[in-house]
């Protein structure tokens, strides 16, 4: 992370925290004559995991938006050091394109480069042997590891994440949580991961904020040694305090989970 002297991030950052790989403040986000995020406030250092969590339409894919910069209609700051690269709930794979093309789509370089480019991205998610199948014949969770794929191969600095794992079964979002898990740690980027599901945050998340009527309303250090185990005393305290600020009770989220 540069400290220069001469670092326009820097220069603006002189009374601040530390360098940061995410930094927004005060955004605001409007559509129409309805307030959507009313003054957020969030840091991701580098090489942090943060997961946000929050009830539908709370605005967290609008942020998540703004903060990869695919909205640019907000009001406040966002800073982001390093490149950004995006996963969404559903893979958005072109069917007529193959999966190793997938992967480098839209990446500028020779063929043979990019198919070898490709190809390792596979291997980091474990489908290398799908380099030149259609996205068509892909499962949901392959298509979702190629996903994630192209976006390893953009080489992060922060890595987004919108509900990523919501579509997939039970067994293979466990699989995914893990693989991100396990990339995350390898390479040191930062993540910055949205969900519904307070488990799979408490699992994966260095801190969990809680979005609620378009502020962070609650900022949780999960301080948990991993890998994580459900039956730890912190694991379930974490999880009755975060379902208290979603206004769900116990039998709610356990109702929830069974029909999901
Ligand atoms: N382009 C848009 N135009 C108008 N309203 C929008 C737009 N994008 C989002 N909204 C509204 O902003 C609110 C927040 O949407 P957002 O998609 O951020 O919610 P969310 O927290 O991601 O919800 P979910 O958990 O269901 O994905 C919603 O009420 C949505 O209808
Ligand atoms: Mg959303």
């Amino acid at each position: 992370m540069s400290t220069l002297a001469n670092d326009t991030t820097t220069v603006a950052a002189t009374t601040a925290a530390p360098a940061a790989a995410v930094t927004a403040r005060g955004v605001e986000r409007r559509f129409g004559d309805r307030t959507v995020l009313r003054g957020i406030d969030l840091t991701v250092a580098p090489g942090e995991f943060v997961v946000i969590v929050g009830q539908s339409g709370c605005g967290k894919s609008t942020l998540l938006r703004a903060i990869g910069a695919l909205d640019s209609g907000y009001e406040g700051t966002i800073d982001v050091d390093g490149r950004v690269a995006f996963g969404f709930q559903d893979a958005r794979l072109l069917p007529w394109a193959h999966v190793w093309e997938n992967v480098v789509f839209g990446v500028s370089g020779k063929k043979a480069q990019l198919r070898e480019r490709a190809i390792k991205a596979l291997a980091d998610v474990g489908l290398e042997n799908h380099a030149d199948a259609w996205p068509g014949t892909l499962s949901g969770g392959e298509a979702q590891r190629v996903a994630l794929a192209r976006a390893l191969t953009r080489d992060p600095s922060v890595l987004l994440l919108d509900e990523p794992f919501g579509a997939l079964d039970a067994l293979t979002r466990l699989r995914m949580q893990a693989l991100v898990s396990g990339l995350w740690r390898e390479r040191g980027f930062s993540v910055l991961l949205v969900t519904h599901d307070v488990e799979e945050a408490i699992l994966l998340a260095d801190r969990i904020a809680v979005l609620d009527r378009g502020v962070v309303a609650d900022l949780f250090e999960v301080g948990m040694p991993r890998p994580r185990s459900r039956r730890d005393e912190r694991f379930e305290q974490l999880r009755v305090r975060i379902l208290e600020d979603l206004g769900v009770s116990d039998v709610d989220a356990s109702l929830s989970a069974h029909d999901g």
